[in-house]
Parts: structure tokens; sequence; C-alpha cells
């Protein structure tokens, strides 16, 4: 049911409405998301022993962390493979590659069903903040294809619980119960486990504390750094965003100091 139910939701449409936000929103979107350094440590630790690897980085957007992951991984990386399917994002991509001097990187525009890379090629493959927008039984068979024999699949995501429990989440009307795409991490296990070649490493649970400003709430809000806001019709945005903004002015003393716990998942997968 749950699976029909999903089929159901990424429609034709929906998928281009989807395509359409990013469109809109990569010039910005760097800046409207916050990066957290502690997935690209622990993957870095992981691959801590290997040597020259070439890896992708499936649904990279416009880059913040394939910018992190080069950097970190260092002379370790040869070569980075950064995949999506937005042309605008890979745009983004490329000039901050160039600003930072980085060249050890190829931008494939591809869709992550179906990427233009040789079968056993890759010795890792991450993705970030991205695996709700993909078909997951598709994507994991793709990335066990380009993968070589005991290599890893890392994928850091947040879970439709731990989305329930983030300000937006908790705060801002219908954001939880419009974003049916987030997973559990059972449903994950599960689609893992019918995967080819694939099996389940380990999982690593993430929790940052944050800080900020009803002001910048509302501006991320305004700019969608969550596609989930793509979803309301722009009257019922504006009726949440009031209702969000009334509950945050209630439910904190000083609308300067918002604090709230984001919560992520690393699944660490070996091919
Ligand atoms: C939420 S953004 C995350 C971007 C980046 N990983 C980050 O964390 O900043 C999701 C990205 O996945 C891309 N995407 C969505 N569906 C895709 C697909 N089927 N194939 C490749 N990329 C896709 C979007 O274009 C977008 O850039």
């Amino acid at each position: 049911m749950k699976e029909k139910e999903r089929c159901v939701t990424k429609s034709a449409n929906f998928l281009r409405k989807i395509e359409n936000h990013f469109t809109e929103i990569a010039p910005r979107y760097r800046k409207l998301r916050t990066t957290d350094i502690e997935p690209i440590l622990f993957i870095e630790r992981e691959l801590s022993t290997a040597d020259r690897i070439h890896g992708a980085d499936i649904g990279c957007g416009a880059g913040r962390y394939a910018l992190r992951l080069v950097k970190y991984l260092g002379k370790k990386c040869h070569l980075l493979y950064c995949v999506d399917k937005s042309g605008s994002m890979l745009s983004h991509l490329r000039n901050l590659f160039v600003e930072h001097g980085i060249n050890h990187f190829k931008i494939l525009h591809s869709d992550a069903h179906k990427i233009p890379l040789e079968t056993d090629s890759l010795d890792f493959v991450v993705s970030f903040n991205a695996i709700h927008h993909f078909d997951m039984p598709n994507f994991l068979k793709e990335a066990s294809r380009i993968l070589k024999n005991k290599s890893r699949l890392f994928i850091y995501t947040r879970l439709k619980s731990q989305n329930e429990r983030n300000v937006w989440g908790i705060h801002f009307p219908n954001f939880a119960k419009k974003e049916t795409r987030l997973y559990e991490l059972d449903e994950l296990e599960h689609m893992i486990e019918n995967a080819p070649n694939l099996s389940l490493k380990s999982i690593r649970f993430f929790e940052y504390e944050r800080i900020s400003t009803l002001a910048r709430l509302e501006k991320q809000a305004r700019g969608h750094h969550y596609s989930t806001f793509s979803l309301f019709s722009k009257k019922e945005f504006d009726s949440s965003l009031e209702v969000f903004k009334k509950n945050i002015m209630e439910n904190y003393g000083d609308v300067n100091k918002v604090t709230w716990k984001d919560q992520n998942v690393l699944l660490v997968i070996e091919s």
C-alpha cells in the first residue's frame, strides 16, 4: 500500500513541480540551507584507508556537501562525479568548484536511476538530502551497479519522524503532513534488504542543536528552502506562515533565540 501511495504521489505533474522548484531555488540554495560537517567527517573516516578513489555524489544540487567532501578527502579522492538532473543546480556547483580551485570533478547531468557510468567503476557513492526525490528501489539498483564489489554507498537523509520533530514539523501547520516523500528507518532497511548485492553495514544518528531568529526562519520559508513548501498553494502557505509566526512568538520568549533540534541519519551500505 505504502509503495502504491508513493507512486501516486510522484506523478509526472508532481515531479515537474519539484524540478521547477530546484531550477528556481538553485541560485539561493546554498545560502538558505544549513550545512553540517559531521556526516562529511564520518564518511572521511570510513574511507580513510582508501587511495586514489573515484566516487559520485548523486542529487548533488549546488554542491555544498560535494565541496566539503572533496576538500576533506583531499588527495585520496581522484575524481568525484557530481550527478543531478537539475542543470541549474549543476551550473552553480561548477561555479563553486571553480571558485575553490577544484578541478578533479566531472558533472553528469543525469537521472539518479540511469547514471552514465560503467558497471563496477566506483569506490564510493554518496547522496545527501536527496533520496526522497528518487525512486528508491531503482536508485539502489543503479548505485549497486556502478559500485565496485566491497565499496560503500552513504545515504544521508532525515527520516519522516525526524522531520515531524524539527521546528517546521512542530510549528508550521501542515509541513509534516504534506511531506509524504520521506522514509522511516524500517522502510529504508527493507528496501536495502531487497536491493541486489547491497547490505546495510551501519546506521549513524545525528542531532544538531539549532538557534535562529524568527526573521531568518521566515526568510527561509518564503525562499522555500525545503521543497515541501512548494507543495503548498500560495494561500495555504501564507496562512500557515502566519500561524507559524504566532506559534514561535508564543513558544519562545525571545524571537531572536529560537532553539530546536534537527536530526538526520546516515546509512552505510556495502556493495
Ligand atoms: C534537496 S536537494 C539536495 C542537494 C544536495 N545534495 C544538498 O544537500 O545540498 C535534492 C537534489 O536532488 C536532485 N534530484 C531530484 N530528483 C533527482 C533525480 N531523479 N535524479 C538526479 N537528481 C535528482 C534535485 O535536482 C536537487 O538538486
